[in-house]
């Protein structure tokens, strides 16, 4: 395995001692190891033996390095962040998007996959509040090791015990592996919408803001794919680890798609395309008509790239198209989804329904994913980000 930067959070409970092992062996295994200690943390464990196991600088205080913006550039690089030991305090400030501490800033601005080894007594763990905070942490996919059950700080003993540190970091590293399963796969994404100028001030567009496009492009960057966005008029800002090449008109975006098109080995066209361009583009602005209540514009008919690509895209490569309906129903929805990927010619097409209020500005989507021969091969319903994720898995699943 290449050498993975690797956040270890600690938090203030007695098992930050067992701590020190977990950065230890990662440190051997080859790893670059960043830990990031509370205050607490540190009434544990000293921070010269952290730094000297780790062989880097600890990071502890929110104020520290400023000027090269530290409380996200140490999530922003992370591959994986584990939080070891996590306390009933700390699950609870990750569960609530806290940013008071230098670690909860590093886990709010991280993509990277995060797994959190609970240590506390029996009565909190068992507690409603640290069983509802758990329970918030997986539904964000966050991945919860143990704790065991065994020997405590007191007399006790029952749930709570941390997990062995040999076994945090082969969950650390299983994580890794079956997250990055998109390591040597170039992947293409087109987002956003055409504009078709009709002057210099003016344009036909359409709603599309980009963002599941972009939540496509991060999905594959997150799981190790060399990522092109080919990106038209974003209303979101363009992502970071990702080749972004930014076009406006819909000629412009098939040239940019034709020239990366060879090396992928996905194009996702998500990007809402214009069917028609306005005939003649006026190099002045268009001016009101004293003579006419009606202007009318010519349109002439673009290109359809996705079905270009399609016809000449060779076995090994996966083309995904998507279509943005407004029927209100699934069984026309699918329907049309069978008719339209018969027309394209392309490998998958992820149907989604939009409209005034749906579809393209939220932050949410739902989507029924079709293959060639028009048969339902799954549906993703969620956030963008895990929208995006499900539509990776479903059209990867077969190569
Ligand atoms: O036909 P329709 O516009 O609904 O098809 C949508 C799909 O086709 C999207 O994947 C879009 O990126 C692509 N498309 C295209 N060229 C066009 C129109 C749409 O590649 N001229």
């Amino acid at each position: 395995m290449a050498a993975l930067n690797i956040v270890v959070g600690i938090s203030g409970g007695i098992a930050a001692y067992k701590a020190v092992s977990v950065v230890r062996e990662l440190v051997l295994a080859g790893h670059d190891v960043h830990v990031v200690a509370t205050s607490n943390a540190l009434k544990f464990v000293g921070l010269p033996t952290l730094e000297a196991i780790s062989r880097n600088p600890v990071h502890t205080d929110l104020y520290e390095g400023v000027d090269e913006v530290r409380h996200v550039s140490v999530g922003q690089a992370a591959d994986v962040i584990v939080v070891a030991p996590a306390t009933a305090n700390t699950i609870a400030k990750i569960a609530t998007g806290q940013a008071s501490d230098f670690l909860g800033n590093t886990i709010l601005a991280t993509r990277a996959p995060v797994i959190v080894a609970p240590a506390m007594h029996t009565e909190m763990w068992q507690n409603p509040a640290t069983v509802a905070n758990i329970e918030t942490l997986r539904s964000r996919g966050i991945r919860i090791v143990g704790p065991e059950s065994g020997q405590l700080t007191g007399s006790d003993s029952g749930p709570g015990r941390m997990s062995e540190p040999s076994d945090i970091v082969a969950a650390v590293l299983e994580t890794v592996v079956s997250s990055r399963d998109l390591v040597g796969r170039s992947v293409l994404v087109t987002a956003g919408g055409t504009r078709e100028p009709l002057d210099p001030v003016r344009f036909i567009g359409n709603r599309s803001s980009g963002k599941q496009g972009v939540a496509l492009a991060t999905a594959a960057a997150a799981r190790g794919a060399d990522v092109t966005l080919i990106a038209a008029n974003l209303e979101v800002p363009l992502p970071a680890g990702v080749r972004c090449i930014q076009v406006s008109t819909t000629l412009e975006l098939q040239s940019a798609v034709q020239a990366a098109a060879k090396s992928a080995d996905a194009i996702v066209m998500a990007a809402a395309v214009a069917d028609y361009r306005p005939a003649e583009t006026a190099q002045s602005k268009i001016k009101k008509r004293s003579d006419s209540s009606t202007l009318e514009l010519r349109l002439e008919e673009n290109p359809d790239i996705l079905r270009g690509l399609a016809a000449e895209s060779p076995e090994s490569q996966i083309v995904v198209g998507f279509a943005a309906e407004t029927e209100p129903q699934d069984a026309a929805l699918l329907e049309l989804g069978r008719a339209k990927i018969a027309r394209k010619g392309c490998d998958f097409l992820v149907i989604n329904r939009v409209g005034w209020t749906e579809g393209f500005a939220s932050d949410r989507n739902t989507v029924i994913v079709i293959d060639k021969v028009g048969d339902r091969v799954g549906e993703a319903s969620g956030s963008k980000l895990s929208v995006a994720h499900r539509i990776l898995d479903l059209v990867f699943a077969a190569r």
